[in-house]
C-alpha cells in the first residue's frame, strides 16, 4: 500500500537517516575509538555500498510512504565521493504534499571550507556540525586525530557564507572530558543565529566501552548554564517527533536544544528509519538487526532479470514500519556498575547516528 504508516505504538514514519559512508576521518572516542577502528578494522567494500540510483530509489519509495525529511549521515558523509550527485538528485523528490523534502546532513565540518559551496549549490537545505570542545587541546584529544579546531570554525563559517543561516552544532557532553566547555560554547554560538544542542552521551553500539557515570545530564547542564549567569528558557517544540528540546537564553539571544536520549527518552513519538550503508533498514538506533533491503535492488545472479518492483519494495517497507515496536531508550536498563546491558548492538559509524 502506498501511502503513510504507523507502526505499532501509532508512530508515523517521517524521518529518513542515510549512511553514506561507514568511513571517518575522525576517531571520536565515543564514537570510533582507536582501539577498536584501527588499521585491521575492516571496512565495507565499495560493491557493497548502495549506489545513488539504489539509495535514490529507495528514498523515493519511502517518500511515498511519508517521509518529509532527510538526512544524509554517516561516518562521515563528506568522505563518500560525488556526495553533491546524491544531494541533487534526492532534492529533486516531492513529498506526499508535493512539498519540497526537507534534506540536511550531519558532518564533522573538517571538509566543510571546500565543499559548502557546493552542497548549498546543490539542493542542501540545512546543516548539523558536531563539535565538542572549542579549546583546541580537547578538540584535538577528542577527535583523536590531531585536528584542529580552528578548522572546524572556518568550516562553519564557510557555510555561513555558502548560505546556511542557521546551522545546528551538536556537542556531546562527557564529564572528565569536555563538560568544562559547556559554558564556553554557549557563550560562543549566543548571539550567532546557529543552535547549540547538548546530546547526552549514549550507550551506541559496543565498542565505546559507555558507563552511566560519563553522562553530563541535560538537568546538570542547564544548571551549570544558570550558575554561569546563563539562565534559561523553555521554548515550544517545532514539532512532536524532534529529538531535541528547545530553550533560549532568558534575554531572548539565542536557541539552545537538549538531546537527553538518556535522562528523557524520546521514543514516544519517534518517527525515524535508518538506512545503512549497504542497504540494511533499521527502525531503531539502538536495533540489533536490520532487514537487508538492497537484495530487492540488485540481481542475485548477474545476467537473471529477477529485480524487484517497486511495489513489491514498498510492501515490504510498509510491513516493517507496521510491525515496528522498538522502543530502546525507554526501555534501557542500566546495570549496578552503571553500564548497559544490552550486549549486541550496531556501531553509530554503520548506522548513522
Ligand atoms: P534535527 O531534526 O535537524 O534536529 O536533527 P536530529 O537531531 O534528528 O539529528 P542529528 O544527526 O543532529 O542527531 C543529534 C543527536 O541525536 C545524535 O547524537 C543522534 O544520534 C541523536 N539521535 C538522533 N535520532 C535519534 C533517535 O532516534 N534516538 C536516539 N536515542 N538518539 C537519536
Ligand atoms: N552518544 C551521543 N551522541 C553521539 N554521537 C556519536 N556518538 C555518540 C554517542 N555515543 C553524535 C555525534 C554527531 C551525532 C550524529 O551523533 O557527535 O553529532
Ligand atoms: Fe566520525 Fe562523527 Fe563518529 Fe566522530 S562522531 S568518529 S566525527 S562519525
Ligand atoms: Fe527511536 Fe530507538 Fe531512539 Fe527510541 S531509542 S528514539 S525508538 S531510535
Amino acid at each position: 500500500p502506498i501511502g503513510k504508516l504507523e507502526d505499532r505504538l501509532h508512530r508515523p514514519l517521517q524521518d529518513l537517516r542515510i549512511s553514506v559512508t561507514d568511513r571517518c576521518n575522525f576517531r571520536c572516542t565515543y564514537c570510533m575509538p582507536k582501539e577498536v577502528f584501527n588499521k585491521d578494522y575492516v571496512y565495507l567494500p565499495q560493491s557493497d555500498l548502495l549506489s545513488f540510483e539504489e539509495i535514490t530509489r529507495l528514498a523515493e519509495i519511502f517518500v511515498a510512504h511519508g517521509v518529509t525529511k532527510i538526512r544524509l549521515t554517516g561516518g562521515e558523509p563528506l568522505l563518500r565521493k560525488n556526495l553533491e550527485e546524491l544531494i541533487r538528485m534526492l532534492s529533486a523528490l516531492r513529498t506526499i504534499d508535493h512539498q519540497k523534502i526537507d534534506l540536511t546532513l550531519t558532518t564533522n565540518a573538517a571538509l566543510l571550507k571546500q565543499k559548502a559551496q557546493s552542497l548549498k549549490e546543490a539542493g542542501l537545505n540545512r546543516l548539523t556540525v558536531s563539535l565538542d570542545a572549542l579549546d583546541d587541546d580537547i578538540f584535538r584529544q577528542m577527535n583523536d586525530v590531531d585536528f584542529p579546531v580552528t578548522q572546524v570554525l572556518e568550516g562553519i563559517q564557510a557555510a555561513e557564507s555558502a548560505g546556511f543561516k542557521q546551522i545546528k552544532i551538536n556537542m556531546v557532553v562527557k564529564k572528565n572530558v569536555n563538560a568544562n566547555q559547556v559554558v564556553g560554547m554557549a557563550r560562543y554560538f549566543k548571539n550567532t543565529p546557529h543552535i547549540l544542542r547538548f546530546i547526552e552521551y549514549m550507550d551506541v553500539g559496543s565498542s565505546n566501552a559507555w558507563c552511566l557515570d560519563e553522562v553530563m545530564s541535560s538537568a546538570q547542564i542547564i544548571d551549570t548554564l544558570a550558575q554561569a549567569g546563563m539562565p534559561l528558557t523553555r521554548l515550544q517544540p517545532n514539532n512532536k517527533s524532534e529529538t531535541a528540546a528547545r530553550y533560549q537564553h532568558l534575554d531572548g539571544q539565542g536557541e539552545l536544544g537538549f538531546i537527553s536520549s538518556v535522562s528523557q527518552a524520546f521514543c514516544r513519538d519517534c518517527s525515524r528509519a535508518r538506512l545503512s550503508t549497504q542497504g540494511m533498514l533499521y527502525t531503531c538506533l539502538f536495533a540489533s538487526q536490520g532487514y537487508d533491503l538492497r537484495q530487492y535492488l540488485r540481481n542475485p545472479v548477474p545476467d537473471q532479470v529477477l529485480t524487484h518492483s517497486d511495489t513489491t519494495i514498498s510492501n515490504l517497507i510498509a510491513a516493517i514500519w507496521q510491525n515496528r515496536g522498538d522502543r530502546y531508550s525507554e526501555l534501557r536498563r542500566i546495570a549496578s556498575d552503571g553500564s548497559s546491558t544490552k550486549s549486541q548492538k550496531i556501531e553509530m559509524s554503520y548506522i548513522g547516528g
